[in-house]
């Protein structure tokens, strides 16, 4: 069966931005963030601590979190602002603003990790041990992402056994939750089920398993509908579709969370999102992009 109520992980301000070419101005982003918290969202990615090399467009996170104040007085516990961290200097810049949920983000194939962490797969799950632990140790929730979870760029497909191995690591640092991410979009639901199944053969079920779909090859829905009838109930997605991936032609960036909302309300499954509220902050924020939102709801909402 399916769940009656879903948890939606808002990455619009940082997967989504993190690809865009035009950089967003801090107030902007503030702004964003506060209509999507608005608009019913109860967890939203504001910010990444990396290099600021690596990621120019979110190289303004110490300026935005004290931006954030007022929105995460207005809706206290309520409301998760996670930001991502990949090393103890990450970690240490997030303590530093008050940041109370981060997350660490490995990859399943070497070639990824080499890419974005400057690290072996080992060497990745070395860095991140002391974060989990000091982050944890500091009251704060860890979520594990993992990269590459069906298909990587250089690599082709990748063995579900592979992927289990290097998200049940990721598990047992510490990460209460692990996001699995097909991060260039090319996996199918014949492969979702498949890597369920092998996780939960292995011990891993659901209750701790998100899911982060990208659109590239439009199977992002599909994809979410086949991990809720294997119980999860953690799904990832950007407001708008924001985003693209710099590794995949014509990649058109996560799942649109208006797109995903529209399938859950006609379900029945609860999110606690206003759908018209949330497309009106994609419309609002595809002017500053100068670029119409690829989300197929919220052209349907907002035309
Ligand atoms: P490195 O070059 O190996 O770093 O990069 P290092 O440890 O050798 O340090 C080099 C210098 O960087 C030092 O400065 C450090 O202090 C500094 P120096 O002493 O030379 O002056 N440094 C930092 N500065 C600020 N903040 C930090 C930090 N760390 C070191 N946190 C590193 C290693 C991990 C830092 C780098 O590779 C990096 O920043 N990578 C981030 C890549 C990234 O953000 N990618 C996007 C997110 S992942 C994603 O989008 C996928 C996801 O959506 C799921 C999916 O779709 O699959 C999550
Ligand atoms: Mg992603």
């Amino acid at each position: 069966g399916l769940p009656a109520r879903v948890r939606i992980h808002e990455v619009g301000p940082r997967d989504g931005l993190q690809n865009e070419s035009v950089t967003v101005p801090v107030e902007v982003k503030a702004e964003f963030i506060a209509r999507l918290a608005a608009a019913g969202l109860r967890t939203v990615e504001a910010a990444s601590f990396v290099h600021p090399k690596w990621v120019p467009q979110l190289a303004d996170a110490e300026q935005l979190f004290p931006l954030l104040a007022p929105v995460a007085r207005e809706y206290g516990d309520e409301l998760r602002l996670p930001a991502l961290v990949p090393n103890e200097r990450g970690l240490d810049r997030a303590l530093a603003h008050g940041v109370r949920e981060v997350a660490v983000f490995g990859s399943a194939t070497e070639t990824f990790a080499q890419r974005n962490l400057n690290r072996s797969v080992a060497e990745s799950l070395e860095m991140f041990a002391p974060v989990v632990r000091r982050a944890t140790e500091a009251g704060l929730r860890v979520r594990g992402y993992l990269s590459m979870c069906f298909g990587d760029p250089w690599e082709g497909p990748v063995p579900v056994a592979k992927v289990v191995e290097v998200g049940r690591a990721l598990l047992d640092l510490g990460c209460a939750e692990l996001s699995l991410g097909d991060t260039i979009g090319t996996g199918t639901p014949g492969q979702v089920a498949a890597l369920l199944r092998e996780f939960a053969a292995q011990g891993t079920g659901p209750e701790v398993l998100a899911v982060h779909f990208h659109d590239t090859y439009g199977q992002a829905l599909a994809n979410t509908l086949t991990a809720l009838q294997h119980g999860v109930t953690v799904v990832d997605s950007s407001a708008g579709g924001l985003g693209g991936c710099p590794y995949a032609k014509s990649a058109t960036g996560n799942l649109a969370t208006e797109d995903l909302v529209w399938m859950l309300d006609g379900l029945g499954i609860d999110t606690g999102v206003d759908l018209a509220a949330l497309a009106a902050t994609s419309a609002w924020m595809a002017g500053h992009l100068g670029r119409p939102s690829p989300s197929r709801a919220v052209r349907a909402l907002t035309h």
